[in-house]
């Protein structure tokens, strides 16, 4: 695969405060990339910021204005767009029956569904602005496989599969390329709530905490962000497809 070459490029990443965000910034910054960070945690978002010579935007992907207010910042500070990586989410949905609960369903629609419909909307303009460029959302295995430890979380992440797929061809002939990625699990904060809650056997969440240490393994969310694994710098050759690697393709990180 040719490498990323960054020179010159701009990219807003949502949830690029922590994990598969923040070590894809690392890696598109490398490359040299202008990065603009749009999270809620503004704590380690200035942070980074800084260490990568970027910019941070308080964003809340639920809110439309704030998915402008982010795009608006990396076209004023580095004079365009070029790839919006839409990467914010959270886990724990919940389900359908006794798992149901309105308060986190609605947050985890708005966050994985709506931030990267909003998101969408608010960097098209931008990207047709230079001309093409790359819409890159981030989805999940979860999308693909069944996730019955968090129903609504493997929902919204096949929403995003299918809305990528429904606006590829839409703007291909913009050169605006629109891609999920779906990554297996991966060792970051999105873990975290079903890690430590329960070591019951019984219980989903003592299921999915030891599905996620079997499977993630090592995975690093550095390891996430290489060209050829689930990097958006890894430029998909081919608008709206949903990148689903086999894992046993790809190294673990040590
Ligand atoms: N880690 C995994 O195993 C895994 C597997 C498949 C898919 N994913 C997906 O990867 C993406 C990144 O997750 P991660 O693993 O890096 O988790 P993470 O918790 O480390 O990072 C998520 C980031 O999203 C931010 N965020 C949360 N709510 C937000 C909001 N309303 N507006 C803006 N930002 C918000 C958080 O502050 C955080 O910086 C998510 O979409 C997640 O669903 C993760």
């Amino acid at each position: 695969m040719a490498p990323f070459d960054g020179t010159g490029k701009v990219a807003l990443i949502t949830g690029g405060s922590n994990g598969i965000g923040a070590a894809v910034a690392r890696r598109l910054a490398r490359e040299g990339a202008r990065v603009v960070l749009a999270d809620v945690d503004a704590e380690a978002g200035d942070a980074l910021a800084r260490e990568l010579d970027g910019a941070f935007v308080r964003c809340d992907v639920r809110e439309p204005a704030d998915s402008e207010a982010a795009v608006a910042a990396a076209v004023d500070r580095f004079g365009g767009l070029d790839v919006a990586f839409l990467n914010a989410g959270v886990a724990g949905g919940g389900g359908v029956g006794d798992d149901f609960d309105l308060a986190a369903y609605r947050r985890a629609m708005g966050i994985n569904l709506d931030g990267v419909v909003f998101g969408a909307h608010a960097a098209l303009p931008a990207l047709r602005a230079r001309g093409g460029g790359d819409i890159v959302a981030t989805a999940s295995m979860a999308a693909l496989t069944a996730t019955p430890f968090d129903p609504v979380y493997g929902a919204n992440k096949a929403a995003v599969v299918g809305l990528v797929r429904a606006l590829g061809p839409t703007f291909a002939g913009e050169g605006v390329r629109v891609n999920a990625l779906c990554p297996s699990f991966a060792d970051t904060d999105i873990l975290t709530p079903s890690r430590g809650t329960s070591r019951r056997p019984d219980s989903r969440s003592w299921r999915w905490g030891t599905w996620s240490r079997r499977s993630c393994g090592s995975w690093t969310p550095a390891a996430r962000a290489r060209p050829g694994t689930w990097c958006p710098a890894a430029r998909p050759s081919r608008s709206a497809s949903a990148a689903c690697p086999d894992p046993a393709e790809h190294p673990r990180a040590s």
